[in-house]
């Protein structure tokens, strides 16, 4: 059947949009909630929420309501003045358990970019500036942030990389402590691995990172701009492992959709960012600072690392249970809502095949199936994604006979 906003926005994007993304067939007009509505009134279950991004669902009435409320008043002024919003922000995720001070900007890459940064710049009168990351890691697609990601194929056809990243091997210690020299400024990593596979690390591993990186006076930077803000149960992602890092960066749900990021630096290198060495025209415009104000209220008010808690249980149980029945799942694994189906083969085919049943999920790594829903997602559309993830894994294991 045509459908004429489908061929029109399909053809504006043949025409007009760099193809940096592979084609979709898709067109989305509408979200409400844990669901989305295609050109022609599909209804999807989303379980992939904007790449980790839409935490409160779409559209959160009290999200679209602050945005419209600030919209009327004030977009922006640009860091050369103050604005009401950006402190109070600040506040919010200061008192959520991060003793330090914010710096605040458009994105996850851009976060991190602050990051490398920051440690950079903590490191510069000693002459120490290597970073040493994580294989398997994500950390952006800017120059300096494809250089710190462990998964080679992003970097291809950019050569050369930014000098000064080493990469360890994630959960492996002795091969992060191998890498230290007199030239480490920081290490790097997310506290769970996102596009690598939702690869959560070990307790033991961080702990002992943070004891090398303060003998040796290196910062410990942490990448939450995937497993932060809520998603792996707590409000920071190291608050599950009790380790907390000398800075953060952070995104994706921060704004529920509305772009910014943010750098937490702890107190000890909270001054080493001095006036006139980082900057960013967009940051901390007060319209994105009161989306973001909104988000975190909303959080609080709703209750939604309870939510997590007991959504994620189900989830997994759930899928631990599929696992026992469908020989395509290997194992289950990941934090909260950042939760991996371990395939034994491509993750793609059964994200298209959950798709035609209307239901959106994303892969990692090559071979996980990965489900980031809204943290506020009820029982009844988890009840319902698990559903339709049994009827994909029966109808594939029927072929397969
Ligand atoms: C852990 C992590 N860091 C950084 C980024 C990059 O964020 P952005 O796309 O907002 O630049 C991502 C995006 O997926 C991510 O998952």
């Amino acid at each position: 059947m045509s459908d004429p906003v489908y061929e029109k926005t399909s053809s504006l994007y043949d025409k007009y949009v760099m193809q940096t993304y592979p084609k979709a067939d898709i067109v989305f007009v509408r979200g409400q909630g844990s669901h989305v509505y295609d050109s022609a009134g599909n209804d999807y279950l989303d379980f992939a929420a904007g790449i980790a991004v839409c935490s409160l669902g779409h559209c959160h009435p009290a999200v679209t309501a602050a945005i419209r409320e600030q919209a009327e008043k004030l977009v922006h002024v640009s860091n050369l003045y103050m604005n009401e919003v950006q402190p109070r922000l600040a506040q919010k995720l200061i008192e959520h358990g991060f003793d330090g001070t914010c710096f605040f900007c458009n994105s996850g890459a851009e976060a991190n970019e602050g990051l490398i940064k920051l440690a950079r710049k903590a490191g510069s009168e000693k002459g120490r500036f290597e970073i040493i990351a994580m294989n398997d890691s994500f950390h952006g697609r800017t120059l300096a942030t494809l250089a710190a990601t462990g998964r080679s194929k992003y970097r291809k056809g950019f050569a050369p990389d930014m000098p000064g990243f080493k990469f360890a091997t994630f959960n492996d210690f002795e091969s992060v402590k191998a890498l230290v020299s007199d030239k480490t400024a920081a290490v790097l990593m997310e506290p769970v691995q996102g596009e690598g596979g939702i690869i959560p690390a070990d307790p033991e591993f961080i702990r002992k990172v943070r004891e090398l990186c303060n003998e040796n006076d290196m910062l410990l930077l942490f990448d939450e701009v995937q497993c932060g803000m809520g998603r792996t149960g707590t409000f920071f992602a190291w608050q599950n492992y009790g380790v907390m890092p000398d800075a953060l960066s952070m995104a994706k749900a921060l704004g529920n959709g509305f772009p910014i990021g943010a750098v937490l630096a702890s107190q000890k290198y909270s001054h080493i960012l001095t006036p006139g060495t980082h900057a960013s025209t967009f940051g901390g415009t007060a319209l994105a600072c009161a989306a973001a104000c909104a988000v975190i209220d909303t959080y609080d008010r709703e209750n939604i690392l309870e939510n997590v808690k007991v959504t994620s249980k189900f989830l997994i149980d759930k899928l631990n249970a599929m696992k026992e029945k469908y020989p395509q799942i290997q194992s289950v694994r990941g934090k909260g809502l950042m939760v991996g189906a371990v395939l034994t083969g491509p993750a793609t085919p059964y994200c298209a095949a959950l798709r035609e049943k209307g239901m959106l999920a994303l892969s990692a790594g090559e071979n996980v199936l990965r489900l980031v829903p809204p943290l506020n997602v009820s029982m009844a559309d988890c009840q319902r994604a698990i559903e339709l993830m049994e009827e994909v894994f029966a109808e594939d294991a029927a072929k397969n006979k």
